[in-house]
């Protein structure tokens, strides 16, 4: 029997490639740049499956146009913003995702936005880099200390769990909101807060884990940042969507927020180029799951979705 086609539309980890070109006819986009509406639109006539990345948009218009051929779309992300869920159902198209084996990373990386925004990395960095470093004093670059502080955490799904088991580490007190309350064994001794306002009034440090939806777009807003302790630090790892950037600034601009730490922007790539002029705003562009180990695991987690499709049983990660 003919193996399934498969597009793969980035370059994704060699483990993954290898493995994919090993049980599926396997086109790769070697140049490496997003696929376009009209890319997936010539893909769903020539491939029963793709593995696309959260770089590949499957909006309602684009999947209404869709050939019949096309399957499975087993996302390379845990992320499904890019995807119409119901518009992908209505054509029959199974969807799956890649949660669990990347929530270490990214709650590493949180932990690295967290750090870096409480303590000044960006100025750090750049004083000593450019030579610029010549007065020391015990006022110098004094910044917020993150151990037994307040922490509090939106989203405790399998990120926000895996960043609030970092957090212990650094003996914080955590305080999550969730939409329900975890079973004691789940949540690191964590206080839950059934409302975002009421866990915001005890976040001297604010880290966001939940994802994009309509409700969640811009979750942090000018109202919710006023009910932050002063001189709070927001930090984003999940979505650019939760965060209205304009009251981000206001909220910097006036100290209500003494720093943030970001991986994730509105507008990606690129980011904001107003935050360019603020050395509080630490910045990385979208890397949370970005280590060898944890692209070859969610290589392998879109490809293990692949074949229980392909084997006729339900893909673990089935949405
Ligand atoms: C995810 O998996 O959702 C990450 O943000 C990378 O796309």
């Amino acid at each position: 029997m003919a193996k399934p086609r498969l597009w793969i539309t980035r370059r994704l980890s060699d483990a993954t490639i290898e493995r994919a070109a090993r049980d599926y006819d396997t086109v790769v986009n070697e140049a490496d740049t997003p696929g376009s509406a009209a890319e997936l639109i010539a893909a769903s006539a020539e491939f029963d499956a793709i593995i696309p990345c959260h770089s590949e948009h499957f909006s309602a218009e684009v999947v209404a146009q869709f050939a019949p051929r096309l399957k499975i779309v087993a996302n390379h992300s845990v992320g499904v913003d890019h995807c119409d869920l119901p518009a992908l159902a209505a054509r029959g198209i199974t969807v799956t995702n890649t949660p669990d084996v990347l929530s270490d990373a990214t709650a590493e990386l949180a932990m690295l936005l967290m750090l870096g925004a409480a303590r000044h990395a960006v100025a750090g960095d750049r004083i000593v880099r450019t030579g610029a470093w010549d007065f020391w004093s015990p006022s110098f670059m004094v910044g917020k200390q993150v151990t037994g502080a307040r922490l509090g955490i939106v989203g405790m799904g399998r990120v926000g769990r895996a960043f609030a088991a970092k957090a212990k580490g650094f003996d914080m007190e955590i305080h999550y909101y969730n939409r329900s309350e975890l079973p004691a064994d789940q949540a690191f001794g964590a206080a839950y807060h059934s409302s975002v306002e009421s866990l915001l009034g005890v976040a001297d440090f604010l880290s966001l884990h939940c994802p994009a939806t309509p409700e969640t777009t811009d979750l942090m807003n000018r109202d919710r940042f006023a009910l932050l302790p002063r001189g709070a630090v927001l930090v984003n790892a999940a979505r650019g969507a939760l965060v209205d950037e304009d009251a981000l600034l206001e909220a910097l601009g006036t100290g209500q927020l003494s720093a943030a730490g970001l991986d994730c922007f509105k507008v990606e790539p690129g980011g904001n180029p107003a935050f360019a002029a603020h050395d509080n705003i630490f910045m990385l562009p979208h890397i949370g799951s970005a280590t060898t180990r944890t692209r070859d695991a969610m290589g392998f987690r879109a490809l293990d979705n692949l074949d229980a499709y392909f084997a006729g049983q339900t893909p673990r990660d089935l949405l």
